[in-house]
């Protein structure tokens, strides 16, 4: 029945989705049924010249009926809502040991990198049976990534970092697709994810041509992008020191205190002013979000990582359930 109306899936937690998407389709079949099949009935027995009373009125006000039929359909409304809303493909949380890959949409075209530092256009290789995070941003408009044989679809937007995560289970090549019109070539802004088996997936991203590491890329742009000027030991402003401070507690301005982990990297170098340092001054400049990439800012990440820190690099997704409320 599910391969009637979507491609085989091809990842985990799949399986909710497929019985909603059945269950509605279904349901809105009965209705069509059911109006459709009350349209001839009507049109037949109320034809012109048929011999039928006309100007007898029935019993419109038969309270029960009225009240019955509003309470089934109120009911059935608000059951759909409860499945769909409470219904998530994968859970929000990210497992830590999540293969990172970043995403640029642009008109129009995906643009994906790997950790280590590997581009690909308009292509997504992934491991089968491990766990795929995708952190995603756009360029320019709102695009929407889409695979059908994941079940997964979420919007791409400028200025802001989406999250999507998957576990593939079948190797194959999948459609990825804009879900989202985005200009004269959407339609065209298409890609494909290529899921090897893990062995496969380390041979490939061996033989990918001699890119920079993300780390190496990031120490380039720290320099270039001004960072240094200001966070390197020997300059005159008065700036946080970033050697060391990965994975590590940091006391804010206000009083709380932070894991220096990825996401708070990321969100110090987009919104600055936001988790000031304690003893420092919101002097950085705030508007790195027009001037670095997500892949960019990945990449600075990496260097920060590098420079060294209490956590070892597979660490860098976690953070502890106190911490997220407490942000
Ligand atoms: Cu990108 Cu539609």
């Amino acid at each position: 029945m599910d391969r009637l109306f979507s491609p085989g899936a091809a990842s985990a937690n799949t399986g909710g989705f497929d019985t909603l998407f059945t269950a509605l389709s279904i349901l809105s079949i009965l209705i069509v049924l059911l109006v459709g099949t009350l349209i001839v009935v009507f049109s037949v027995r109320f034809r012109k010249g048929s011999d039928v009373p006309r100007h007898r009125v029935p019993a419109l006000h038969a309270r029960e009926f009225e009240i019955g039929w509003t309470i089934v359909t109120a009911f059935v409304a608000v059951f759909i809502f409860w499945w769909a809303a409470g219904y998530r493909i994968t859970d929000d949380k990210v497992p830590a040991d999540a293969l990172e890959i970043h995403v640029e949409a642009k008109q129009w075209m995906w643009k994906t990198q790997h950790p280590s530092g590997a581009r690909e256009i308009n292509a997504l290789h992934v491991p089968r049976g491990h766990p795929v995070v995708l952190r995603m941003s756009s360029q320019d408009v709102i695009h929407s990534f889409y695979v059908p044989a994941f079940r997964l679809k979420q919007d791409v937007v400028p200025g802001r970092i989406s999250t999507l995560w998957f576990e593939p289970t079948e190797t194959g090549t999948y459609p990825i697709e804009c879900a989202e019109y985005c200009g004269t070539d959407h339609a065209r802004m298409l890609g494909e994810v290529t899921v090897m088996e893990p062995e496969l997936y380390a041979e490939w991203s061996a033989a990918q041509p001699e890119a920079d590491t993300l780390a190496r890329q990031g120490a380039a742009l720290f320099t270039a992008q001004g960072c240094s000027g200001c966070h390197a030991a020997a300059s005159s402003v008065h700036a946080p020191p970033l050697e060391g401070v990965y994975g590590r507690p940091v006391a804010l301005a206000d009083g709380r205190t932070v894991l220096a982990d990825e996401a708070y990297i990321r969100d110090s170098i987009l919104m600055p002013r936001r988790d000031v340092v304690a003893g420092y001054e919101p002097i950085m400049p705030t508007n790195f979000d027009e001037i670095l990439s997500l892949g960019e800012i990945a990449a600075l990440t990496a260097y920060i990582r590098e420079l060294g820190g209490g956590l070892p690099p597979d660490a860098r997704v976690l953070r502890s359930p106190a911490m997220e409320t407490e942000r």
